[in-house]
């Protein structure tokens, strides 16, 4: 129990959006630059209250693959986004105002309202991610099927996480140069047949059944182990919660879907000729592109089979009243403005959206992850010197360089049932402004950059897109579960494991304040987070 962090807790609520401030993100890769974007939102009248009654869905919105779109379908996609990007700029169903809705919310256009002093607004890194990006989604689908007159038009996603039947490259309708789809700022060395990696640490050169590997053992840390809700969705974040200054222990926490695979794909179609990876690899341009809103009826696709079709059975989003009735603002097709609830948003079929299956997700649910080990580490890298790393603060600051080891102990305190062993690394701080990925190891005291995250000794990564100015020099905590990974590699009866974190991108960004092995609840204690 932390009794400072005692004030009064309350939701995030919409921002005053007559106070827009420039937003903008900036890199170091190369000469240092910013990049100034006016997202700032038009204001289009009061803002009405979301309900059931009056967004009764006409017609069921059913989501698809990409890849299996029909070239009618893709034809009809094609004819909505090119109304979208014909409306002008002023129109908030134009693809310019969809855009800086991200834009504006990501990188500091906003303010947090009724909380004291000048808090950025941030719907990134934390459990308003899943909610906050599933409210846009539906809007965005509404505007498009409005402007081709098609109220059960339907988005497409990106089915990145098959392995099988070609979800795992960039959908060919998002490649088709000189229609609405595309978008020449993308990663050349990604275009089809590449396959999409989950892991931003892999080299876009690997023969593709190594790829296919890691992106199956991927999928499987980040969702299929990841089973609670601070793990998967992220952790807290109210009004008031300052992303710029947090002490380690209330550090914020994004989930699973959101650091690992979701930014990975980000990185992998962002562009390396431009310096801050756009389009998609930096929140202030991803969704220029309109494979963005593809990828991401993916994630949201994705939050459902977490929820739904996990062999462990069905399990539960955050559910404390901060998260619930935290508020969103976005416009309708009408241009209105309108005012939704994270509570609201949480059963999309209420909605009148439904997900068809994916291709091939019992693939990676229920893979098995081989081990490359089956002894444990430690006596070796004990003997080759190996420092032990404490909980913070009793560290100080770590600087782990391209690559860094250490020797953690486990509780000592036996294992209740329902309950998950989950490494926590933290207060993680990049301090430069460039993609960094982070990747975490188990029982590998030489992981290095060539070490495939394919075996059970991959925990996950950490990626960090630059985001904004105003949230920078962000300190996080990251969490893996990692129970299933000792059991699986044979060392869970072991006092200590060697955690090792592997660093893609710049080597001198990244600092760490202390490992930490501990049992968390299914059921969260929002207290002691
Ligand atoms: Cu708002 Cu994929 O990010």
């Amino acid at each position: 129990m932390i009794l400072f962090d005692l004030v009064q807790a309350s939701p995030v609520q919409i921002p005053d959006l007559t106070r827009c401030q420039v937003a903008s993100a900036s890199s170091d890769r190369g000469p240092p630059v910013t990049l100034y974007f006016n997202c700032c939102l038009p204001i289009t009248g009061p803002i009405v209250d979301f309900s059931f009654e009056k967004y009764k869905p006409i017609s069921k919105h059913i989501r698809r693959p990409a890849h299996t779109a029909s070239d009618e379908y893709i034809a009809k996609y094609i004819k909505a986004y090119e109304l979208m990007r014909a409306l002008p700029d002023t129109d908030p169903r134009s693809l310019k105002v969809q855009a800086n809705l991200h834009c504006s919310f990501c990188n500091g256009g906003y303010l947090q309202a009724g909380v004291t002093g000048d808090i950025p607004l941030q719907v990134h890194f934390s459990w308003l991610f899943l909610p906050w990006h599933r409210w846009y989604l539906y809007f965005h689908e509404r505007i498009l099927g409005s402007l081709i007159g098609d109220p059960g038009f339907s988005l497409l996603y990106w089915n990145w996480d098959d392995q099988v039947y070609g979800g795992n490259q960039l959908p060919q309708m998002f490649t088709r140069v000189n229609t609405s789809l595309y978008d020449e700022k993308r990663r050349v060395a990604v275009q089809r047949p590449t396959i999409v990696p989950l892991a931003a640490s892999t080299p876009l050169n690997l023969n593709d059944s190594i790829v296919i590997n890691q992106n199956l053992n991927n999928l499987y840390q980040a969702i299929v182990t990841a089973s609670t809700a601070t793990l998967f969705m992220g952790g807290e974040l109210r009004a008031g919660d300052d992303l710029r200054n947090s002490t380690v222990m209330k550090n914020r926490l994004g989930g699973s879907l959101e650091n690992g695979l979701h930014t990975a794909v980000h990185y992998y179609v962002g562009d390396p000729r431009t310096q801050l990876l756009q389009n998609m690899g930096n929140f202030g341009t991803a969704s220029r592109d309109p494979i963005f809103y593809s990828h991401h009826t993916n994630v949201d696709r994705l939050w459902d089979v977490w929820r739904f079709s996990m062999p462990d059975g069905e399990r539960s989003n955050h559910d404390d009243p901060d998260f619930l009735n935290a508020e969103f603002v976005f416009y309708d097709e009408n241009a209105n403005m309108v005012r939704v609830t994270v509570r609201d948003v949480l059963e999309h079929q209420k909605l009148g959206v439904y997900y068809e299956k994916g291709g091939s997700d019992d693939l990676w649910i229920s893979y098995s992850p081989p081990a490359r080990t089956n002894q444990s580490a430690v006596p070796v890298a004990v003997a080759a010197g190996v420092q032990y790393v404490r909980e913070a603060p009793l560290n100080g600051i770590i600087s782990i360089g391209t690559s860094f080891s250490a020797i953690v102990k486990r509780p000592s305190e036996k294992k209740q049932s329902k309950t998950l062993e989950v490494l926590n690394i933290q207060g993680v701080q990049v301090v430069r402004d460039e993609f960094v990925a982070l990747a975490a190891f188990v029982n590998i005291p030489w992981a290095g950059a060539s070490t495939a995250t394919d075996s059970v000794e991959y925990l996950g990564t950490f990626n960090i897109v630059p985001s904004t100015d105003k949230s920078k020099h962000l300190k996080v905590n990251v969490k893996y579960e990692i129970g299933d990974n000792l059991k699986r590699i044979g060392i869970s009866e072991e006092e200590e494991v060697v955690i090792s974190l592997v660093v893609t991108g710049d080597s001198n960004a990244v600092t760490i304040q202390g490992v930490k092995i501990d049992y968390e609840d299914q059921e969260i204690d929002y207290e002691d987070q």
